[in-house]
């Protein structure tokens, strides 16, 4: 590589080697959305159907959107505002992108603390404190209702700053390089032990045969919002993870193997808490709790329950880790790039701000500070609601109509054949651009179906 082009990210050692470019975007995919989310949207919106429509969303929309932001990162070769404004050669798409790079920083904000969550779980539920009461929900209300929830965040937030300090090659690569592979271990052994639950074919049939009736408007919508979080899209993390892969690295062949992985892991996290609940006549949709309260009642029930639970928690807490790198690295590169700052300067001011705007978001989920809910949500609530929902759409319809229409060289650079290139840009100029317009006016409320 020479050294001598613009830009912070040309340096030696900013490139992922092939295998761990796909594991580390595989890590940023896989997280909370896969375990915690994802079996509770699908709990909610009627299980097997609702994971067929997740599935649909991803291979038509998620794939030609994720080919698209690697394309723009490994086109561009810098942090998200800086190809965007290379490859368009205009300063507008800049402030246009400009977006991507906050929303990485915002969603970190409440994302750490959850993230945190499952550290602290994992502790208690391997030191057997967790089911020392049988309380679980009570358990759950009163941790996140006091201030532990803060010092979790604080060590998440150190953790991910630390691995970003360490920088691409030997930082994140190596980190998801051990964890990646860890978890899908952690996840089948775990698995084994669900299915063979008295009671789980209950649980896995919900998960796996599915009921058409169930499909609606605001489920495929869902679903299809689902797919975007899932696969780390709409934020500038893909792009920037794009801008440190190789030129001789097929972007296709990447995305779909991501688009697997991330799959797999989705499918792993049903497998077990379907038939768990099941097995423990637990609701499956009952969100946040699902995870923290189910759950640990589940454990607490079962042979070896601490130590199961611990290695859940602690895969939990890992597959976080994954995507808190991947999003504190889009607004360290933007300000490495930007300001010229050091890796370590850029991480460190990141994430002291994040860690900062976290705290009364840590404080509201649970009530420990008086005065963070507004208009029936608390400050946790809202950072969410609007990123998922409006910022995260958002970012994605920028990306498909840049490559779409403002990006002359995307075809070079996705590398596809003639066939699938027209296949891709069909999807990208009107299919993908579409949904998510629907998605985004439904999810801010201007349209009901
Ligand atoms: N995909 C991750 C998850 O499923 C979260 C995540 C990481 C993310 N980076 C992102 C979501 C960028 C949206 C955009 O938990």
């Amino acid at each position: 590589m020479s050294g001598h082009e613009a830009g912070g990210l040309k340096e030696s050692g900013e490139r992922f080697s092939s295998s761990g470019f796909i594991l580390a975007a595989i890590g940023s995919a896989v997280g909370l959305g896969n375990m915690w989310k994802f079996p509770y949207i699908t709990g909610l919106y009627g299980g097997a159907a609702f994971f067929l429509m997740f599935i649909v969303c991803m291979v038509v929309i998620g794939l030609p959107v994720l080919l698209a932001e690697l394309a723009i990162g490994r086109g561009g070769r810098g942090s998200v505002t800086t190809s965007f404004i290379r490859l368009s050669g205009k300063k507008s798409w800049g402030a246009i992108s400009f977006l991507s790079i906050l929303a990485p920083f915002f969603i970190l904000c409440f994302y750490s603390v959850v993230a945190g969550w499952t550290i602290h779980y994992a502790i208690i539920s391997f030191t057997g404190k967790l089911y020392a009461s049988g309380d679980y929900a009570g358990q759950f209300s009163a941790f996140i209702g006091g201030w532990l929830p803060v010092l979790w965040h604080f060590v998440s937030m150190l953790v991910t700053a630390a691995v970003i300090m360490k920088g691409v090659s030997s930082g994140i690569e190596k980190f998801n390089k051990v964890f990646i592979p860890g978890l899908i271990i952690l996840l089948i052994v775990l698995m084994i032990r669900a299915l063979t639950l008295e009671g789980a074919g209950e649980g896995l049939s919900f998960f796996l045969r599915p009921d058409f009736s169930k499909i609606t408007t605001e489920s495929a919508l869902v679903a299809l919002g689902h797919a975007f979080f899932s696969l780390s899209l709409g934020m500038g993390t893909m792009i920037t993870y794009g801008a440190y892969v190789d030129k001789r690295q097929s972007l296709g062949s990447g995305a779909l193997a991501i688009g697997a992985g991330d799959l797999v892991y989705a499918l792993l996290a049903g497998l077990i808490i379907f038939p768990t609940s099941a097995a423990f006549g637990l609701e499956a949709s009952q969100g946040p709790g699902l995870v923290f309260v189910a759950l640990p009642a589940a454990f607490g029930a079962m042979p070896f329950g601490a130590f199961f639970g611990g290695l859940f928690f602690l895969l939990l807490a890992f597959a976080a880790l994954t995507s808190t790198v991947s999003l504190l690295e889009v607004p360290v590169a933007f300000l490495k790039d930007t300001f010229g700052l050091s890796r370590n300067a850029s991480a460190a001011i990141a994430a002291s701000l994040i860690f900062l705007i976290g705290v009364p978001c840590a404080l509201s989920v649970g009530g420990a500070a008086p005065g963070l809910t507004f208009g029936g949500k608390t400050l946790f609530d809202w950072f969410d609601f609007i990123l998922s929902n409006i910022v995260l759409p958002l970012g994605g319809f920028i990306v498909t109509i840049f490559v779409g229409y403002a990006w002359k060289g995307a075809a070079e650079e996705a590398g596809l054949r003639a066939g699938w290139f027209r296949l891709w840009l069909f999807m990208v100029r009107f299919v993908a651009p579409i949904l998510v317009i629907l998605v985004l006016l439904y999810s801010a409320g201007i349209i009901r179906f």
